[in-house]
């Protein structure tokens, strides 16, 4: 009985040492210490055995299950310790991990393209000019050689503002600026040349909002004031400009078209590497009465000017297709960029 004894103790801890889970282990300890288990079996026998083995049998039992039973208590506090630190784990909350309450968000896509366009244009030596974007209409058309009743006033459709002193036929001096060319003149009236500037900002149409027109848009204009300069000066900076934004592959072309205050003027096309082309702007050598609306004199001074819409830009560059999907401030769409 006592060799019976021993296989049973061997088999019963080596059960412990096997059990993977709290669970199991308590199963084990069902079939091994339980009712039916082998050592209840063998006290029972224990009746039946000669008097002078009953003792030492006995004994044997009672350390046999003492040593089973430690067994199973040591392993079942090592079970639950892991099953614990599991469960800990799994239920950890890293509160770093948790989601950013308070998102710090990034520049709208519209300021992205201005910002990188004022960057290349300062690294080729602009700088950056600026204009109120309620002006006056003298500064918006009379001063850039659009006089009254010129028919080109009536192409920009003008929102006109009731501020200030009237005209005499009672009418509104005070507009919305049209475009950003008022900050030609400003800079030429507060600047001695020579003058290289540019001038980004926010311009103002009567427009109906669709897929490439808003009637609130951005343009960056360009302005340089300075002796000797010519149309080959123009078309330079224009080829210089549309490498360093665009990139190698990409040119430029100058188209004639005609504008109140340049002379010549220009309309210019940039070239992809695909061989298609993307009208950008217009361009001219700024007109004779716009040096002198700007107090500077044509015989000594000259210069070209020219002026594109930034909107368009930023569109094209993160495949947009509708104008108007940039100024609808859906959260998620703009976060996309
Ligand atoms: N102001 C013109 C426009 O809004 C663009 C332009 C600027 C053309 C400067 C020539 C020179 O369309």
């Amino acid at each position: 009985m006592i060799d019976d004894l021993s296989s049973f103790t061997a088999a019963a801890l080596a059960a412990a040492e096997r059990a993977h889970t709290t669970d199991e282990l308590h199963q084990l300890e069902l079939i091994h210490l339980g009712k039916e288990g082998p050592l209840l079996a063998a006290r029972k026998a224990l009746g039946s055995l000669p008097a002078e083995q009953r003792k030492d049998a006995g004994q044997a039992l009672n350390s046999a299950r003492e040593q089973v039973e430690t067994a199973f208590a040591a392993r079942r506090g090592e079970l639950e310790s892991a099953e614990r630190a599991a469960q800990f784990e799994f239920e950890r909350l890293d509160l770093t991990e948790v989601v950013d309450y308070s998102p710090v968000g990034h520049a709208h896509i519209v300021t992205q393209a201005w910002e990188e366009l004022e960057d290349v244009f300062l690294g080729m030596g602009f700088r950056v000019a600026e204009g109120p974007e309620v002006e006056t209409d003298w500064h918006n058309f009379d001063a850039l050689n659009i006089p009254k009743g010129h028919p080109a006033r009536d192409g920009f459709d003008t929102i006109y503002v009731d501020y200030g002193p009237r005209d005499e036929d009672g009418r509104s001096n005070t507009v919305l600026r049209t475009h950003t060319s008022p900050v030609q003149i400003r800079t030429m009236l507060t600047q001695e040349p020579p003058i290289y500037v540019i001038a980004p900002g926010r311009v103002f149409r009567r427009d109906t909002a669709d897929a490439t027109h808003m009637p609130v848009f951005h343009q960056i204009e360009g302005l340089v004031v300075d002796r000797h300069i010519s149309l080959a000066d123009l078309a330079g900076t224009i080829e210089a400009f549309t490498t360093a934004y665009f990139g190698e592959g990409f040119s430029s072309r100058l188209r004639p078209n005609h504008f109140p205050f340049t002379e010549p003027s220009a309309e210019f096309d940039i070239q992809r590497p695909d061989g298609s082309w993307l009208e950008l702007g217009g361009c001219g050598m700024v007109h004779p009465n716009v040096l002198r609306a700007g107090g500077i004199d044509p015989e000594e001074w000259s210069g070209f000017a020219f002026g594109f819409g930034i909107d368009r830009l930023a569109l094209m560059k993160f495949g947009v297709d509708d104008l108007r999907d940039l100024f609808t401030n859906d959260i998620r769409f703009l976060s996309q960029f």
